[in-house]
């Protein structure tokens, strides 16, 4: 397997090959996900916030949650002073569950990878919590929503050290070299399923856009 010992559902999506594959595996796992994800003790949502908060002032908007799955996120960035964020993501089962909290001021179906319809600077902030990762969206995702986040904006991003090791911390370095963006902070790696076996670990990442 792509990504050590993973059964079922996330199994699946680990070695999901093409777009509309990873969309309908996302939309079969919609309503069990969160039951599934809270006994796995899945981290990123909690990092990705405690990161946002540490970096973007309280009442920064609009904010995206990109590739926002079932609004874990979304969720808490109401409660944590973030009063307008919306939701992207490829799956419509996932969407249609995060549209059920009422948390997200819109709601995206889009693919990141390819061009987003939205004006250069957009978002005051963008969270992307378990998105770069195996089978998911890899460094292509990257250059379009640094395009969409306003300067001095931030992106708060995990990223999966297979991708990490495999060019996108070479792109990050390249991005930075060319002034696009600071690496403002990034965390040790951590493993984001703990109740799962062979999870390969991930970092935090938070980039400011020059
Ligand atoms: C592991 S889930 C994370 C969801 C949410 N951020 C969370 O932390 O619970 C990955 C999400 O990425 C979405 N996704 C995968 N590939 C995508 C793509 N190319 N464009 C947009 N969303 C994508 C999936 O549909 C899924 O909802």
């Amino acid at each position: 397997m792509a990504d050590g010992r993973h059964q079922g559902a996330l199994g699946a999506v680990y070695e999901a090959k093409r777009p509309e594959e990873i969309a309908a595996l996302y939309d079969g796992w919609s309503e069990t996900y969160d039951h599934e994800m809270a006994v796995a003790g899945y981290r990123h949502p909690s990092i990705c916030l405690a990161l946002l908060a540490r970096h973007l002032p309280r009442g920064a908007e609009p904010l995206l949650d990109a590739g926002a799955g079932t609004g874990l996120i979304g969720e808490w960035l109401g409660i944590m002073g973030y009063p307008h964020v919306e939701a992207l993501d490829i799956s419509e089962g996932m969407l249609a569950q995060a549209a059920r909290k009422g948390v997200y001021k819109a709601l995206h179906r889009l693919a990141l990878g390819g061009p987003l319809p939205f004006a250069d600077g957009h978002f005051a902030g963008i969270v992307s919590a378990g998105v770069f990762t195996s089978g998911h969206v890899g460094i292509e995702g990257l250059d379009e929503l640094l395009r969409i986040c306003r300067p001095g904006g931030v992106l708060v991003l995990t990223v999966k050290n297979t991708l990490w090791d495999g060019g996108f911390s070479d792109r990050i370095a390249e991005l930075e070299g060319q002034g696009v963006l600071t690496r403002v902070e990034e965390t040790e790696p951590y493993v984001s399923m703990p109740g799962e076996t062979g999870t390969v670990p991930s970092r935090g990442l938070v980039l400011r856009r020059s």
